[in-house]
């Protein structure tokens, strides 16, 4: 127990690091490039901000959160998503009176939801979200899925594509809600638990559900794309004209409702085409009254989320995991006790140019810094000591080639440089 994590979690492991730092830096280099800045919220949150910004309708507000009582009484939540923190962050500090739009992103962010721990869901993940606060145009949505698509191939998967949705406004939904009850109400007595109170509370919500019989039920259901209002329609048509116009391959998907309260209109996901059933890489959308629900100005917003897991459990499915990088280019071997010093010196000089170097931390023997050496995969390996240091001069054994040369001490930095080129 006391050496195992807890159920759902996973630790980042040294061998694993470099696969989440070359994902990280694409997604900020990405971002950087798109206008989008960096924003950090804390990793609690008052229950309160969930409760009415995700919606107390949602799976993950009614089953998956991890609430706790603080010590001073206040009910606290870990993050069960992104959004709600970014935004409450912006009506905080008032960033709506800056320059709109307001453009942030959040990176490798851990996210906490009490679910069934598999393959690709996990109870502690981590997610790269993007938000445009303050911009109500359908370029939006088409900017955040173009940069999403960018950043899915520039990681090297392809053939993605992208489902869209339109689910209306506050207009046009409580139609659709109606026509969808029409249609359902005969079978509520047939559907799982969860349907039958999403049927009052939420219908839409019916949509998405995953089991069997309720999926049987809700074949042949009304479109909420035949029931949307004409500024709805006239948006969803003018995000399909411009991801087009981008060459984005997408499908309109009137399936997808996702599974958080707070968004309009538009909706999207991207969908791991070898995956399990449900599991999404990305999901977003517009959530134009969520601004307001949660005490700030009446402003538009949009954004998605990443789950960074998701993304490098499909790139190990799809053989693209792009190799480890050398941990140590050069080992320093010092020949006996009393040229660990010199050993040393030189270690630090090599890593004052830039290269990767390592020396005995263990007083290995000469035999064991070898071994060590080669099993770490270092490509050259320097030995300090014996004839060729009182000659002024150290060896260079290249472990690729088995070649060996002599150089000088005091040139061995800039000539070690030259040799790994
Ligand atoms: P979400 O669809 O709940 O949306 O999550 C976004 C992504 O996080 C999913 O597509 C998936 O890749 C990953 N994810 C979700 N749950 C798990 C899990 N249990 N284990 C591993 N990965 C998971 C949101 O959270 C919204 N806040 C997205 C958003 C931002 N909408 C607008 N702005």
């Amino acid at each position: 127990m006391l050496t195992q994590a807890p159920k759902g979690t996973r630790d980042m492991l040294p061998q694993q690091a470099y696969l989440w730092q070359g994902l990280e830096a694409k997604m900020r280099a990405l971002a950087a490039l798109w206008g989008y800045r960096e924003i950090r919220t804390p990793v609690f949150e008052h229950t309160e901000l969930f409760l009415r910004g995700v919606g107390d309708t949602t799976d993950i507000v009614n089953k998956e959160m991890y609430t706790f009582t603080d010590k001073g009484d206040r009910s606290i939540t870990l993050k069960p998503e992104g959004t709600a923190g970014a935004v409450r962050a912006f009506i905080e500090s008032r960033l709506y009176a800056e320059p709109l739009p307001c453009k942030v992103y959040y990176l490798a962010a851990p996210i906490f939801r009490y679910e069934n721990p598999q393959a690709g869901r996990l109870r502690e993940h981590h997610q790269f979200g993007m938000e445009c606060f303050g911009g109500k145009s359908p370029a939006v949505e088409a900017e955040l899925i173009n940069l999403l698509m960018t950043l899915l191939h520039e990681v090297g998967l392809k053939n993605l594509v992208v489902h869209i949705n339109s689910i209306g406004c506050k207009e046009c939904r409580p139609k659709y809600h109606e026509a969808l009850r029409a249609y359902l109400g005969g079978r509520i007595d047939e559907m799982c638990e969860d349907c039958r109170s999403r049927f009052d509370r939420n219908p839409l919500r019916i949509l998405d559900c995953k089991k069997d019989k309720c999926k049987e039920i809700v074949k042949g259901a009304p479109s909420i794309l035949d029931c949307l209002c004409d500024d709805c329609k006239a948006h969803f048509a003018q995000l399909q004209e411009l991801l087009a116009a981008q060459g984005i391959p997408f499908e309109v998907d009137p399936t997808i409702v996702r599974g958080l309260d707070y968004y309009t209109r538009t909706v999207f996901e991207v969908i791991m085409q070898t995956g399990r059933e449900g599991l999404a890489l990305c999901g977003g959308g517009r959530y134009d009254n969520l601004i307001e629900q949660l005490g700030g100005p009446d402003m538009p917003a949009a954004g998605f989320g990443l789950g960074l897991e998701r993304i490098l459990l499909e790139l190990k499915n799809q053989g693209l995991e792009p190799p480890a990088p050398s941990v140590t280019d050069v080992y320093v071997a010092n020949i006996g006790d009393e040229r660990r010093t010199d050993a040393f010196k030189l270690t630090q000089a090599l890593r004052a140019q830039g290269v990767k170097a390592d020396s005995d931390l263990c007083s290995r023997s000469l035999k064991a810094q070898f071994k060590y050496a080669d099993k770490l995969g270092t490509r050259l390996i320097v030995m300090v000591g014996g004839d060729e240091f009182e000659r002024g001069n150290v060896k260079v054994r290249d472990l690729q080639t088995r070649e060996e040369q002599e150089i000088a001490l005091a040139d061995a930095p800039a000539q070690i440089v030259k040799m790994l080129v």
